[in-house]
């Protein structure tokens, strides 16, 4: 398969060259992926907002006055997304809001759940090749009154392009029933289920605008630069930051990446260019659509013109199981003061770099918590 052409050049290399330390997968065949993988050759590149605004909130019309009241219950939704013809899906991001409780499945796996009619949840899921199911359990809680959900998912493709798909009238539902055993699963059969039933259009529904979520959040980051940032100041200067992710469980498919950076960067994920920015006061998310499986790099070239300097980042990466994991700016991170051409490539021998150190919690002084975030 195709990851496993990939995989084993890339493990040849990596273990002649990688510091002795450094776990590895071993046998690339253990991680091969279940299902046959799309040939990514999308690039990372800025973060692309779901476009909320165009979606639809659903129900499952057993009352059939659109936005009215609703008996007290969870219901079931779902929609089967074939990828069109020639294309390849690799990750979505997923927008949802629900009056009143959510729970959004995609392929059987439970992706996150939430609450609330005004303000939108993001979430992030691997999408398999050829055909993915999206399933939402809504709950309509005691005492009831209307009822709705509304998601707009936006699959990306292989080749880069992408595609918005909405919650609206194509999606299946049972009326006046729990969810069956089993309805977030691909293999359920839905042909006998009735279609949702439109509640209202976006901002023009009884519900209004939804808040937009942050692409992520800096909650758990820390802002880190190398051991001579000392009483709040730091020398002028280049200086280099790196993590490795190296999870062998699991699938790695696509990372999202929110960065700030005092005073300027480039972002580099396994040698390759990401993207680059300058400003102590506005973040910059970033979305890697070609993640090795298992062994992932990301690296940032800082510069400090004088005064305070700081890296802070947040990177959520998606897994093929639909899991996530969230890795944050800290003092696991490694940073180094000569920074050497070829810094930012998988395999570097980290023993000449220091364990970053951490300028203080997301929060702190002189940035405060008002550095701007884009939304999602
Ligand atoms: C939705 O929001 C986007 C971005 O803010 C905007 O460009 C677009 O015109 C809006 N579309 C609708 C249908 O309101
Ligand atoms: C990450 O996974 C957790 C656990 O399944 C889930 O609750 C959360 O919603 C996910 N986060 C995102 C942003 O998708
Ligand atoms: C790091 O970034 C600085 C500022 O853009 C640049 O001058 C320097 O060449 C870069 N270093 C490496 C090793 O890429």
């Amino acid at each position: 398969m195709i990851i496993a052409a990939v995989a084993l050049p890339f493990f040849a290399a990596l273990f002649v060259a990688a510091a002795p330390d450094r776990q590895l997968c071993g046998d690339a065949g253990d991680i091969a992926d279940k299902f046959p993988s799309c040939k990514v050759t999308a690039t990372p590149g800025p973060f692309q907002p779901a476009l909320f605004n165009v979606s639809k909130w659903i129900w499952t019309g057993e009352n059939p006055v659109p936005g009215g009241t609703n008996p007290v219950g969870v219901r079931a939704l779902r929609k089967s997304i074939p990828t069109p013809c020639g294309k390849c899906a690799v990750h979505a991001t997923i927008l949802v809001a629900s009056d009143n409780t959510h729970v959004f499945y995609v392929n059987g796996v439970e992706i996150g759940a939430g609450a609330g009619p005004k303000k939108g949840q993001v979430l992030y899921a691997a999408l398999q090749p050829s055909s993915n199911l999206f399933a939402i359990a809504g709950g309509n809680i005691p005492p009831g009154g209307a009822a709705g959900v509304i998601a707009t998912i936006l699959i990306h493709y292989a080749d880069g392009s992408s595609e918005t798909f909405i919650t609206d009238e194509t999606w299946r539902t049972v009326p006046s029933a729990a969810p069956p055993k089993g309805f977030q699963l691909q293999a359920f059969d839905d042909s006998k289920w009735g279609f949702a039933a439109l509640q209202g259009i976006y901002s023009k529904s009884r519900w209004g605008a939804i808040t937009l979520p942050p692409v992520l959040s800096f909650d758990n980051a820390k802002w880190i630069w190398s051991s001579d940032h000392k009483n709040g100041v730091a020398p002028k200067g280049v200086r280099a930051f790196r993590k490795t992710i190296n999870e062998c469980s699991k699938v790695a498919v696509s990372a999202t990446v929110l960065i700030i950076v005092d005073d300027s960067y480039t972002l580099y994920v396994n040698g390759e260019k990401v993207g680059a920015a300058s400003s102590y006061t506005s973040s910059q998310a970033w979305t890697i659509p070609n993640l090795h499986p298992t062994f992932n790099t990301f690296a940032i070239n800082a510069t400090n013109i004088g005064g305070p300097a700081g890296v802070l980042a947040t990177i959520l990466i998606t897994y093929r199981d639909g899991s996530n994991q969230t890795v944050v700016t800290d003092s696991t991170w490694k940073a180094i003061q000569n920074v050497q051409k070829g810094f930012e490539l998988p395999f570097v021998n980290e023993a000449e770099w220091e364990d970053a150190k951490i300028v203080g919690p997301f929060g702190v002084g002189p940035w405060g918590k008002g550095v701007a975030i884009p939304l999602a």
